[in-house]
């Protein structure tokens, strides 16, 4: 039953949506709004695919209810490119040969845009702290590692 009122703002979109109080954050964007780049595996907050940014902070969706972003601003993997030009981390991604199947790939991308813009990745081995919260089952790390090091530096070497 849609028995709540949500309203959201979603890659600077304002959404008002009735919604189950039990439809998670994850559903929502991809079977209410259809922004199917959020990606779910595990569906139990072990993964990291699922990852989007709620007000700034990176947040597994599919661990949080749709309701709970009400008046929230929330960033998913389509938001990232503006005007069809690829954000700096994605563009890494590219160079760097940082994603295989691209299932894992979007929250990474998410995860990682969270914490460069802390500023707080300095080195290889900030790079594989920040990346730690996330599986990629194709296990192709390395390109993941140099992508984050080469953003943290502002490095383009394309
Ligand atoms: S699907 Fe959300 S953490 Fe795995
Ligand atoms: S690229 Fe396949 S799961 Fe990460």
């Amino acid at each position: 039953m849609a028995d709540h009122t949500l309203s959201v703002t979603v890659n600077g979109e304002s959404y008002d949506e009735a919604v189950d109080a039990r439809m998670t954050l994850a559903d929502f964007l991809r079977e209410r709004l259809r922004l199917t780049g959020t990606h779910v595996g595990c569906e139990h907050g072990v993964c990291g695919a699922c990852t989007v940014i709620v007000d700034g902070v990176a947040a597994r969706s599919c661990l949080m209810l749709a309701v709970q972003t009400d008046g929230a601003v929330v960033e998913t993997v389509e938001g990232l490119a503006v005007d069809g030009e690829l954000s700096p981390l994605q563009q890494a991604f590219k160079r760097n040969h940082a994603l295989q199947c691209g299932f894992c790939t979007p929250g990474f991308l998410m995860s990682v845009t969270a914490a460069l813009r802390e500023d707080n990745v300095r080195d290889e081995d900030d790079a594989r702290e920040v990346l730690s919260g996330n599986i990629c089952r194709c296990t192709g790390y390395s390109g993941l590692v140099r992508s984050v090091v080469d953003v943290a530096k502002g490095r383009s070497d394309e």
